[in-house]
């Protein structure tokens, strides 16, 4: 069996107090870094062949900070964890970087990438902003999965934004706003996938968890490593949350762990 990490919107940044409840943290963004830290020496035991970073690694902080700082910080305690690391970028890490300083950062030629892993196809691609919060994919993305994405392997997706149209009533970030989660070129992408033989699609950036189908294949949601149900700064209370695909023959797995527990274990 083959394990992949993934970890999705840390949020690096800065801890904000409340506004409905003052002395409360409503995002304990500060010590993401420390956070993720602490679970360095588990995942070295945990012997993963990839780390996907599914963006929006950090929040920028407004008051005339070095967010490039701020991001460059992100990247190398990402890489400090000794794993084989695919980035991808999120509306956050775009606000304030240019995508060539991304990749300068992430020493990443390209936001496309296949890479095969347990006899599936590991897939990350490229969209483009239509403006700060919403995405599309380009005629250029989907000419580069013609080149390099075979269709005769089974092939796993991980995008920041969600494949599938999704319904944000009662989310606290994105109640009223369903267009900026989502690809707005889903169907024609999709469509254009047809051709491919697609097992599972992955996303972060929801803030909250979720499953379901689009056409064959299902589209899943992960929660956030921080600024997720929890708003406490304290690790032992708020450890941070990861989640690991398994690959086994046939099989696909994705638990979700909050430190040592696993709160979603399902066949995907
Ligand atoms: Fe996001």
């Amino acid at each position: 069996m083959k394990k992949i990490l993934i970890i999705s919107d840390m949020h690096s940044g800065i801890t904000r107090e409340s506004k409905t409840r003052p002395g409360y943290t409503r995002q304990p963004s500060s010590q993401a870094l420390k956070t993720l830290e602490a679970y360095r020496d588990k995942w070295h035991t945990d012997s993963f062949e990839h780390l996907i970073e599914l963006g929006d690694m950090t929040k920028p902080i407004p008051e005339s900070h070095d967010n490039v700082q701020l991001y460059r910080d992100a990247v190398n305690t990402i890489k400090s964890l000794g794993l084989p690391t695919t980035f991808v970028f999120g509306n956050h890490d775009i606000e304030y970087l240019s995508k060539a300083e991304i990749k300068e950062i992430t020493d990443q030629s390209s936001f496309n990438s296949v890479t095969q892993i347990g006899g599936f196809q590991i897939v990350t691609f490229e969209h483009s902003q239509l403006d700060k919060d919403t995405a599309q994919i380009l005629r250029e993305t989907m000419d580069w999965f013609e080149e390099n994405v075979k269709k005769d392997i089974q092939t796993i997706l991980f995008s920041h934004y969600s494949l599938k149209p999704v319904k944000m009533d009662g989310s606290f970030g994105f109640e009223g706003k369903d267009s900026t989660v989502q690809i707005q070129n889903s169907e024609e992408f999709v469509n254009f996938l047809g051709k491919f033989d697609i097992r599972a699609s992955i996303n972060g950036h929801l803030h909250w968890a979720g499953y379901s189908k689009m056409r064959m294949f299902p589209c899943v949601t992960v929660l956030p490593f921080t600024d997720n149900i929890l708003s406490s700064c304290d690790i032992a209370i708020n450890p941070g949350i990861y989640h690991v695909l398994e690959l086994d023959g046939n099989e696909l797995r994705l638990k979700s762990y909050s430190g040592d527990f696993c709160f979603l274990n399902i066949e995907i």
